[in-house]
């Protein structure tokens, strides 16, 4: 069996994909497996309701053994996760990697991206304390009508707990899986006449980056260890969101708030549409500069709201 699945990683592949834009991918999926290990052996002393959730995070910072590195490396993993994911489909629309017959494919990716962000939205949640609550109820805002599905504020951490530890770790299998798999059956690239095999070559490759990554999430683990958590009632809550949350919290800011949720869903829209757009706005030279505008639009324009938000 170990046989066949080193044989079904055997394809070739394009040499050009051997350098670092080509092995986000993989980084990303690298980090996934640290986050269901580390989130796991989380998972056996957390408790998920309101007044229990800060509680057991607390104990796990400063009375279980090893508890504030498991945690740290969780969070730093986290970041680099979500890093890496925006790296590569930022390195995927660039390179135009939605063309025919990669739209599935395509898809596949917006659905991870969405999955990325939506579990380090809920792993957010989940620590319970002020700040956590307040980023929570700012989030909210942004799911429109879905919030209904979120129930009263008591019940939002034991559904958002499910939603974590549950129902995104097998949404993101899923579709993780699917995106492999059309990966290997279109190729990473076209038209390439130089290739390599993706095993031993670009599979060492990629787990080589990916284990820098996990070194430097262990490092920024040890370096910047957790603080204790507030579990004071009164505590004074910032709900300044992690650094990913930048743009759609600077959004809210900007346009009023029945606006906010309709504005992700059309970039939602977008972006799963990108593949046939592009390829019509590829017909004429006029509409190839629309395309190029639209681009930095998808690219930067969460770049300028999150660097707006973080210098304001
Ligand atoms: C099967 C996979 C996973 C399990 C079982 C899991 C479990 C948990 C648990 C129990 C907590 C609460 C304890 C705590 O806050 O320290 C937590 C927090 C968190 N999780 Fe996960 N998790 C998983 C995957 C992920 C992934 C893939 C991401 C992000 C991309 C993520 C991001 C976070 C974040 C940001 C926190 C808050 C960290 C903190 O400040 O303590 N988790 N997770």
């Amino acid at each position: 069996m170990a046989l066949g699945a080193v044989g079904r990683l055997a394809f070739a592949v394009p040499r050009e994909i051997e350098r670092y834009p080509f092995a986000l991918g993989g980084t990303a999926m690298v980090l996934f497996a640290v986050q269901v290990v580390t989130g796991l052996l989380l998972a056996s002393r957390y408790v998920p309701t309101p007044t229990g959730a800060p509680e057991s995070v607390g104990v796990i910072t400063q009375a279980v053994a090893f508890g504030w590195f498991v945690r740290g490396v969780h969070r730093a993993a986290a970041s680099l996760m979500v890093a890496a994911v925006l790296l590569h489909f930022a390195r995927a629309l660039l390179g135009g990697a939605g063309a025919p017959p990669r739209q599935v494919t395509w898809l596949t990716g917006v659905g991870l991206l969405v999955l990325t962000l939506a579990f380090g939205f809920s792993g957010y949640a989940l620590v319970g304390d002020a700040d956590a609550v307040a980023a929570t109820a700012v989030g909210l805002q942004l799911m429109g009508p879905l919030r209904a599905l979120c129930g009263a504020p008591r019940e939002v951490i034991g559904r958002l707990y499910v939603l974590h530890v549950a129902a995104l770790p097998v949404l993101a299998l899923a579709a993780g899986l699917a995106h492999v798999v059309l990966v290997r059956r279109h190729s990473p690239a076209e038209g390439e006449p130089d290739t390599i095999p993706h095993w031993p070559d670009h599979t060492l490759f990629q787990a080589f980056v990916g284990a820098g990554a996990v070194t430097i999430a262990v490092a920024i683990a040890l370096l910047a260890p957790p603080a204790p958590v507030v579990t004071d009632a009164v505590a004074v809550a910032s709900p300044r969101p992690e650094w990913y949350f930048l743009p759609p919290y600077a959004l809210l800011k900007l346009v009023p708030r029945v606006a906010a949720a309709p504005l992700l869903v059309v970039a939602c829209v977008l972006l799963c549409a990108w593949p046939w757009l592009e390829a019509r706005l590829a017909r004429g030279p006029r509409l190839k500069i629309a395309a190029v505008a639209l681009r930095a639009v998808l690219l930067l324009g969460p770049l300028a709201l999150a660097l707006w938000e973080a210098l304001t």
